[in-house]
């Protein structure tokens, strides 16, 4: 048996070096990011360079899209051809003390006699015809975003409240409007906007297992799990974001609105790649969406490869494994993805003490992606140097870091607002 003292050192050793560790795990040391030399944007891998818009959107954009399809995110498997179809099973136009109409929709996608169901929950302002929509899934049911006691529970699995990537299978009565903070509903009717919001586990619940979620109903025969180049989550839940487009294409309350992508975190690296895949979205925010969202690899700064492979390995095609052990073999970065949603508007926000999503990182992307939106004559990030604090940049290509932490905050929605205003109008 160890002696007591022993013990008590021991166990202190072990604390002081946890949290040596995730101190170190935090990986965020300016200092320490080496020179880098990203992949360039308008160069073709044969060597051709790119000098038109013709030239980008038929052999440069192509090309890169295939990487990110093939190498990062997973491609959704072609040949299928679901069926999606809508009720609307619950609407006020009473809601939010009359300011505005609130409509549910179940939306079933089926394939091949298998069904996945999709429940939107939609606010929009009473007053405006076709208003500007956000788009953005919810970690914990729609019943969160709001306290209104009308938004019925979803029956599918959710992030377990408060603990990072556990799922658990109960939308609950008790988180009803405990993400009311995140979601400013009432502001943004005044405003002029109408919200969507789904549940992103309805799409694919976040945990390692392809036996859920879409990826089954959309495998061949014998298949049990996506191929190497096959969609991970991120995926799932971009074209998530598409079959709800389709939908609010049709609804005659929307179909001539403008569609905003927002996403905050692993939602924010989903909006980035929908927005990608899927040029009917109107505008993209992507908020503190870092490591594998709009944060550069190449900084190696924060979040690396190595440990979000680890941690959420079902986030990703398989091929990405490769490149956990060095960011410099990727034939892609970051800057590359912004560059494929132009010449769209594009909101990237970052947060001081968000070193973990590398803010600096996330607001490279948007400057070494400037060049392409240049070609189109609009203007990206043109200083290499980030803005200070609280000051955004509402150019094409848009930009803030506001103190505080990772998260959603007013002032984040306050700068979407302002965004959005400005360039959809
Ligand atoms: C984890 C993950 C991040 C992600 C974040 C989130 O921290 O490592 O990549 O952005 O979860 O979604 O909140």
């Amino acid at each position: 048996m160890m002696p007591k003292v022993l013990l008590i050192i021991f166990l202190l050793g072990i604390s002081l070096s946890c949290s040596k560790i995730s101190q170190k795990d935090q990986n965020c040391d300016e200092k320490a990011v080496q020179p880098y030399v990203l992949p360039d944007l308008l160069t073709m891998q044969n060597g051709e360079k790119i000098k038109s818009i013709a030239d980008w959107e038929t052999k440069r954009r192509p090309e890169v899209l295939e990487l990110y399809k093939r190498e990062i995110y997973g491609r959704v498997p072609e040949g299928f051809d679901g069926k999606l179809s809508s009720k609307i099973f619950e609407q006020s136009n009473e809601a939010l003390d009359g300011a505005a109409i609130r409509r549910q929709i179940a939306l079933t996608y089926s394939i091949n006699g298998k069904e996945l169901n999709i429940n939107v929950l939609l606010y929009l302002p009473k007053q405006i015809k076709y208003p500007p929509l956000f788009l953005g899934y919810n970690f914990y049911g729609n019943q969160t975003i709001i306290d209104d006691t009308k938004i019925v529970l979803t029956n599918s699995w959710i992030q377990n409240n408060g603990e990072i990537g556990i799922t658990t299978n109960c939308a609950t009565e008790q988180l009803r409007g405990k993400r009311n903070n995140r979601w400013p509903i009432k502001n943004l009717i005044s405003e002029g906007f109408g919200i969507a919001t789904v549940n992103y586990a309805d799409i694919d619940p976040d945990r390692y297992d392809f036996s859920d979620g879409i990826h089954p109903l959309l495998y061949h025969k014998n298949q049990t799990r996506p191929a190497k180049d096959e969609w991970g989550s991120i995926s799932a839940w971009a074209w998530g974001y598409s079959r709800i487009l389709d939908y609010l294409k049709t609804d005659e309350l929307t179909k001539d609105s403008k569609f905003i992508l927002f996403g905050h975190s692993r939602i924010g690296k989903a909006a980035l790649w929908a927005g990608v895949l899927d040029d009917r979205f109107d505008m993209v925010i992507a908020n503190n969406s870092g490591c594998a969202g709009a944060a550069i690899f190449r900084r190696k700064f924060g979040e690396r490869i190595s440990k979000i492979y680890y941690n959420f390995p079902q986030w990703f095609c398989q091929n990405f494994k490769k490149y956990r052990k060095d960011e410099n073999l990727l034939p892609i970065d970051q800057h590359m993805l912004i560059a494929l949603i132009a010449p769209r508007p594009v909101y990237i926000a970052s947060a001081e003490k968000d070193c973990f999503s590398d803010p600096i990182g996330e607001y490279l992307s948007g400057y070494y992606a400037t060049p392409v939106y240049e070609m189109y004559g609009k203007k990206g990030l043109n200083d290499s140097i980030q803005p200070a604090l609280n000051t955004p940049i509402f150019n094409t290509i848009g930009y803030h870091i506001r103190s505080g932490r990772h998260g959603v905050k007013d002032y984040d929605w306050e700068q979407f607002i302002k965004f959005s205003k400005k360039h959809l109008e």
